[in-house]
């Protein structure tokens, strides 16, 4: 049987956390055994706020090293750089002809980016879902892995993938759904007491962090007063710790902790200090590979090349079906 397409991007953004392992990261690693998988990275989606060239360049670069560090690989995945695939942008434009002002303007993304920085509401911004469709819809990709802030966009895709068959008459694009991971969702909590890891929140601990900064931040980490009855309920801080140190170490180890909570001789130290060592033991091997990976430069420029080749061959197929149906071709 042929398997599905599973299609993930990231857009270029600074480094990824514990929150992305436990997420998403892992997930896709055991993914590449099962599914077609495409892991890209969306170079031009991070144009959208006008980024310092040299910085986006770099962020490309560490998250590229980063999905290899965590254990992507190129031989079972198609791993590609957005940028590198024009096909694209030429899909980008014949789907743009398509996609309807009213509908892009009251994207709730956009409002909400245009509302963050008004005097940089740029088209690029506006057709944001339209390129992000693009992207999706090149593939025939039938899944995406997306979080909750892009369940719209989306939908919008497979709106425009509807709309397009329909016009032209034919089956052509394939609508694409939300992925849907197995078992319970991972949530990894932040540091700081409450909600999520996220960047935004500087509540994170990269992959990236060597372990003196692992250590220095769980110490930091927000707890109240320990104990004084047998079996209290927990405050959302001391449960969040609980939910990390149940991600990066062994049931003997959690059922100890929570032991030692019940019967209040629970020391936050001592569990901050285990946290800690989950920690590193699960992102130090990453970190090292990660530091060689991002220093080969040879390496990851044939990583993009060859990605970028396989998936050319495949979205020009598509391509080439679309302007078809459009009447874009030689008489
Ligand atoms: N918009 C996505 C985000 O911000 C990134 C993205 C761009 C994407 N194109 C995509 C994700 C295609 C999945 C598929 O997270």
């Amino acid at each position: 049987m042929e398997k599905k397409i599973v299609l993930s991007g990231i857009r270029a953004t600074g480094h990824l956390h514990l929150g992305n392992y436990y997420g998403a990261l892992r997930n896709f690693v055991e993914m590449q055994q099962e599914y077609d998988c495409r892991y890209f990275i969306a170079d031009y989606h991070s144009l959208t706020t006008q980024p310092e060239p040299e910085l986006l360049n770099g962020n490309v670069r560490s998250i590229l090293a980063e999905y290899l560090a965590a254990g992507l690989d190129p031989e079972k995945c198609m791993l590609y750089v957005q940028s590198d695939v024009p096909e694209t942008c030429e899909i980008y434009t014949l789907l743009n002809m398509h996609a309807y002002l009213g509908e892009l303007e009251k994207t709730v993304a956009f409002k909400e980016k245009a509302r963050k920085q008004p005097n940089n509401v740029n088209a690029g911004l506006l057709t944001y879902p339209v390129l992000m469709a693009a992207d999706i819809l090149q593939h025939k990709a039938h899944f995406v892995p997306v979080g909750k802030d892009q369940l719209q966009h989306l939908e919008m895709a497979r709106n425009f993938a509807n709309r397009f068959n329909h016009y032209y008459g034919c089956q052509l694009l394939v609508p694409p759904y939300p992925y849907e991971a197995k078992g319970e969702p991972v949530k990894v909590p932040g540091l700081d007491g409450s909600g999520k890891m996220g960047k935004s929140e500087g509540n994170c601990i990269y992959l990236n962090d060597d372990d003196r900064t692992v250590e220095k931040k769980v110490k930091k980490a927000v707890t109240d007063m320990t104990p004084t009855e047998p079996c209290s309920p927990m405050s959302e801080p001391i449960a969040n710790l609980f939910t990390l140190l149940r991600l990066v170490s062994d049931e003997a180890t959690v059922t100890q902790f929570t032991d030692a909570w019940n019967d209040c001789s629970i020391r936050y130290g001592d569990l901050k200090r285990e946290i800690a060592q989950g920690i590193i033991r699960v992102i130090a091997p990453m970190r090292e590979r990660y530091e060689s990976l991002y220093a080969d430069t040879d390496y990851l420029n044939r990583v993009r090349r060859d990605g970028a080749e396989r998936v050319r061959v495949e979205v020009r197929k598509t391509l080439d079906e679309m302007r078809h149906v459009m009447g874009i071709r030689f008489f």
